[in-house]
């Protein structure tokens, strides 16, 4: 066997060890949906409607749970094949890191979730779905990956010509040898990813949508005390040309 049959292999081991992978990841909300709708039947026969409610409610999650799934199936196929598409817009990035730290709050209650926001950040051109879609992204891996008392703080500040977005948590850490290789799919550090479920691909996703952007993303992270994942966004030019000229360059 030459090297490219044995990069071809090693590809097709890598394809088929993720769609097994995510094969079972896709069952296991369904299956917990047909229990819960199973019990919704036998409630409907009973006409009881408070717990006819929470059954509705606990449904509701795992179907958000199977669409989540999905659309990072489809994103994680879409950006290795350069077909994620953004919509560029102006966009005020303190908004949408407000609108995800909202939704982290509620869906997460025992968590302290708070945000610094620099109120000087101005409009930014990129796709603010998808750019929510990366804050979300980071937030719920901080929050996976957290045990215990979860505190986790999301910042937005200016350096030079872009504008950083943070997301800082007192989870496990990442090790040094593994900092880079989350960002590849299908990657995650075994001893920390263990128990929770996830396909390995949030952070490919959130590299593609930011490289799109002509962002960076990355991690500054040390094992036992946190990590904190930032990524940058450019300021437009005219942005900047006023910025440079005030700054007196
Ligand atoms: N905040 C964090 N703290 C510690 N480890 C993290 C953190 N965020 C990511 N990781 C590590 O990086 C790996 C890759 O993260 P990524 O978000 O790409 O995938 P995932 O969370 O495993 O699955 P998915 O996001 O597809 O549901 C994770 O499995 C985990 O090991
Ligand atoms: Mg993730």
């Amino acid at each position: 066997m030459d090297n490219s049959q044995g990069t071809q292999a090693s590809d097709q081991k890598k394809y088929q060890d993720f769609l097994n992978m995510a094969a079972h990841e896709l069952r296991t909300p369904v299956a917990v949906l047909k229990a819960y709708l199973q019990m919704l039947e036998l409630q409907l026969n009973r006409e009881n409607h408070l717990s006819y409610i929470n059954t509705i409610e606990k449904m509701d999650l795992q179907l958000n749970k199977l669409l989540h799934l999905i659309s990072d199936l489809q994103d994680g196929v879409q950006a290795n094949s350069e077909e994620l598409h953004c919509l560029m817009n102006d966009f005020d990035i303190n908004d949408s890191v407000k609108v995800c730290c909202d939704s982290a709050k509620a869906a997460n209650p025992d968590c302290a979730i708070d945000h610094e926001l620099d109120e000087a950040c101005p409009a930014l051109k990129g796709d603010h779905d998808r750019i929510e879609q990366v804050i979300h992204n980071l937030i719920a891996n901080a929050i996976k990956y957290s045990k215990g008392n979860k505190i986790i703080k999301i910042r937005s500040f200016r350096d030079g010509s872009s504008i950083i977005v943070s997301v800082l948590d007192n989870g496990p850490g990442i090790p040094p040898d593994q900092q880079s290789k989350i960002f590849e799919q299908f990657y995650r550090v075994k001893t920390t990813a263990g128990h929770a479920g996830g396909l390995g691909l949030g952070l490919f996703i959130c590299q593609e949508i930011i490289r799109k952007h002509d962002g960076k993303i990355g991690v500054k992270s040390q094992e036992g005390q946190g990590s904190e994942f930032w990524f940058s966004l450019p300021v437009k030019s005219s942005e900047r040309q006023a910025f440079m000229a005030e700054a007196g360059y």
